[in-house]
């Protein structure tokens, strides 16, 4: 199986970049921010407060996270039910950083990404697939941009899906977010030492593709 794994911060395009590239290689995409956000969705809806970390590691047990694709696209079940039109607003992004630093809830995601990964040809999207998740991956590439670009992006993919947005509050929040993701202690989001940096600032999304595609390529 060839195991592709993609990290990097908010807003990067990761989830566009690695979508395209599992179409071209016919490989299965995993978004496992999304699977994070559909745990972050379940303590929302529970009202549980984000500090409460005794609260959200009891009711991790009663939460049960699926992936199933139809026509390529992934779609994220949150016991049983299709979530994914309602874990993209900021207030989930912001719940899910907030608790993707517990152990409990990472515990609960790691073994099924790992165990996606045994059976199919993947490309993973994250911030520990290359550190953690896939330290054996066939290729690992670390992509950003600058916060500047990646809140412009945010911004425009909120409001192609109807929300209305700020942009400076995008880009406070992509910051707030970076800096919690990349200096929490387990499985911070950091490049992997065999990681390929690849800054998408002033790329193409085509470009960005070709890129990995090029690279995986020539490791395979
Ligand atoms: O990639 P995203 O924006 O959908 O991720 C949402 C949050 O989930 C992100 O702020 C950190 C967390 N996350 C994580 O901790 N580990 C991953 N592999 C993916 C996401």
């Amino acid at each position: 199986m060839y195991n592709i794994a993609i990290d990097g911060p908010a807003g990067a395009g990761k989830s566009t970049i690695a979508k395209m590239v599992a179409k071209k290689l016919d490989f299965i995409y995993v978004d496992t921010g999304a699977m994070y956000r559909a745990m972050a969705l379940y303590f929302l809806r529970q009202g549980i407060a984000p500090q409460d970390e005794e609260q959200i590691s009891k009711v991790c047990d009663d939460i049960q996270v699926s992936l199933e694709y139809e026509n390529g696209e992934q779609k994220v079940l949150l016991n049983g039910e299709n979530v994914n039109g309602l874990i993209r607003t900021e207030e989930v992004s912001m719940m899910t950083s907030d608790t993707s630093k517990y152990p409990a809830v990472r515990a609960k995601l790691l073994s099924l990404q790992q165990d996606l990964a045994k059976t199919k040809n993947v490309i993973m999207d994250g911030r520990d697939i290359g550190t953690c998740v896939l330290p054996n991956a066939d290729l690992k590439v670390y992509l950003t941009a600058s916060s500047a670009e990646r809140a412009r992006r945010r911004y425009l993919e909120q409001k192609e899906r109807g929300i209305d947005c700020d942009l400076a509050q995008i880009e406070q929040d992509i910051i707030a977010r970076d800096e919690q993701d990349m200096n929490r202690e387990i499985a911070p989001l950091k490049q992997a030492e065999d990681a390929v940096y690849l800054d998408s600032s002033d790329l193409t999304i085509d470009q960005v593709v070709d890129k990995i595609i090029e690279l995986f390529t020539a490791c395979k």
